[in-house]
């Protein structure tokens, strides 16, 4: 079992790292690199977010704000938000995993 409490707080700080991150390395290497293995981690997501069907009730996830990306991932990660699918996908993510992803998807266009 995991305990809420501690993960929460960790949370907090490293979205605010990842929001000076996000300010400090636009378009450096680094970010570069982060966009790259977010994409790399992708083609787990494509299955089910990848094409644009009108009747899914999958989300669009491109696009999303980085912050909003991450907190969401962390969410499912520690069962603070409910669907079960998202949360043995989120389980499986350090911390690295998701700010990759979240840096790929920001500027990530939805396959047509
Ligand atoms: C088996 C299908 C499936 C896979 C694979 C999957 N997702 Fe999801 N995802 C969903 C569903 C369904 C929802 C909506 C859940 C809900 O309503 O709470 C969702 C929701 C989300 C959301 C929230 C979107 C929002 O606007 O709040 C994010 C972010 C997300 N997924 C990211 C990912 C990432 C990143 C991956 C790959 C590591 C992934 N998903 C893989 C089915 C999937």
């Amino acid at each position: 079992m995991r305990r809420a409490m501690p993960a929460r707080r960790s949370a907090t700080r490293l979205l605010a790292m990842a929001g000076g991150m996000a300010l400090g390395l636009l378009a450096s290497p680094a970010r570069t690199a982060d966009v790259e293995y977010g994409k790399h981690l992708s083609a787990e997501c494509i299955t089910c977010h990848g094409a644009s069907k009108s009747d899914s009730t999958i989300p669009d996830i491109h696009g999303l704000g980085e912050a909003h990306f991450v907190e969401v991932l962390r969410a499912y990660r520690a069962k603070a938000l409910p669907n079960p699918v998202m949360q043995s996908i989120a389980v499986r993510l350090g911390d690295e995993e998701i700010s990759a992803l979240a840096a790929y998807y920001t500027t990530a266009k939805r396959p047509k």
